[in-house]
């Protein structure tokens, strides 16, 4: 498939804050592409630029003190250094997404259906009974149980998950052919974490969208994504298929990220096993890999140079690693 073709080709973004402590490389340099009708993980610990990822790429950043360079094009539009009214013409339609706190992108003192109608209204110039009438049914596709009378309720009357499912609703209003979910399940309990994500996937495949699942738990994309971007200091250290991260990864971080994934298997009061050692302070990046204080693997050169990211054996497949872990291919799966 030619890049043109491609729903989203991003090259080398990079989002540097201004700060009184100095600049911040938040994104420092990441490229990658999706596919239409692909879901595409992108993992890290919290801090590693997830977030500020998402936001560059939906062009929603704040005015002031902020540096995005490189190139993020979202179904041929270029999102760097587009105007906030030319980018207009892409939220909602090409791109939405879906925040980390449901309890912040809802308005709590206005009624649910009120808060889709106006996204209807405003950006689809329907009329209030058009909007109404699709409000439900956007109600009704993301599951909400009798949606003409959930249409009238307030945020608070409505459980977490139900909350989230609104929230879903809002970013489908305008169908857009990329759906940026980021952290979608934070803070529901795993039943409704399941199928919140359930709905993702179905979504997905009804409305022929992709989608961008952002998470720090690699558990979540394991049989949701079809390709992961393992995200360290805001860059890409690993990517590849689904499978091939999980199996064959090479980067010490990847696995130190398996290790400290909830496993379903876990008694639920089992204590998460963390990365060791403390995440990276972006003021005061190493030379070397930005993973190396931490890792067990490190060598002289993992101090001195950056590794870049290089192939591994499955095309598709790459990660930044100078002493990578031993490849386990042609070693049965565990
Ligand atoms: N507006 C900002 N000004 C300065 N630093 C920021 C700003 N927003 C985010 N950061 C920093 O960027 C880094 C990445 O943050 P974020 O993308 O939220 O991480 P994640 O979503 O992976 O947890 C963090 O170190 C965070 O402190
Ligand atoms: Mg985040």
């Amino acid at each position: 498939m030619s890049e043109s073709e491609k729903l989203l080709v991003v090259k080398d973004l990079a989002t540097t804050f201004a700060t009184a402590g100095g600049l911040v490389p938040a994104v420092g340099g990441v490229s990658f592409d999706l596919e239409r009708n692909e879901t595409l993980g992108i993992v890290g610990e919290s801090g590693s630029g997830k977030t500020v990822l998402s936001r560059t790429i939906m062009g929603l950043q704040p005015r002031a003190n902020v540096t995005v360079t490189g190139s993020a094009r979202v179904n041929g539009f270029e999102v760097v250094g587009a105007s906030e009214k030319e980018k207009r013409q892409i939220w909602g339609t090409e791109v939405a997404m879906v925040f980390q706190d449901p309890m912040t992108s809802l308005n709590p003192v206005m009624r649910i259906g009120k808060q889709i109608d106006e996204a209807l209204r405003v950006r689809m110039g329907m009329n209030r009974a058009a909007a109404r009438a699709r409000a439900i049914e956007l109600l009704e596709l993301v599951g909400i149980p009798s949606p003409a009378q959930r249409y009238d309720a307030y945020p608070g009357q409505l459980s977490g998950g139900m909350r989230q499912r609104v929230v879903i609703a809002t970013a489908l209003a305008c169908s857009p052919k990329l759906l940026m979910a980021d952290e979608p399940t934070t803070g529901l309990d795993v039943t409704i974490q399941a199928q919140i994500l359930n709905l993702l996937d179905e979504l997905k495949d009804r409305l022929k969208m992709s989608v961008i699942l952002v998470t720090h738990d690699l558990g979540v994309v394991a049989t949701r994504t079809s390709r992961i971007v393992v995200m360290y200091a805001g860059r890409i250290v690993e990517t590849g298929s689904t499978r091939e991260v999980f199996y064959h990864h090479r980067m010490p971080y990847t696995r130190a990220l398996l290790e400290s994934s909830p496993k379903v298997s876990n008694h639920p009061h089992t204590r998460l096993a963390t990365i060791p050692g403390r995440p990276p302070n972006l003021l005061k990046l190493a030379q070397g890999c930005s993973f190396a204080p931490r890792c067990a693997y490190a060598t002289d050169r993992c101090h001195q140079e950056r590794p870049e990211l290089q192939p591994a054996a499955e095309p598709g497949h790459s990660f930044a690693c100078w002493n990578p872990l031993p490849t386990t291919r042609g070693v049965a799966a565990p």
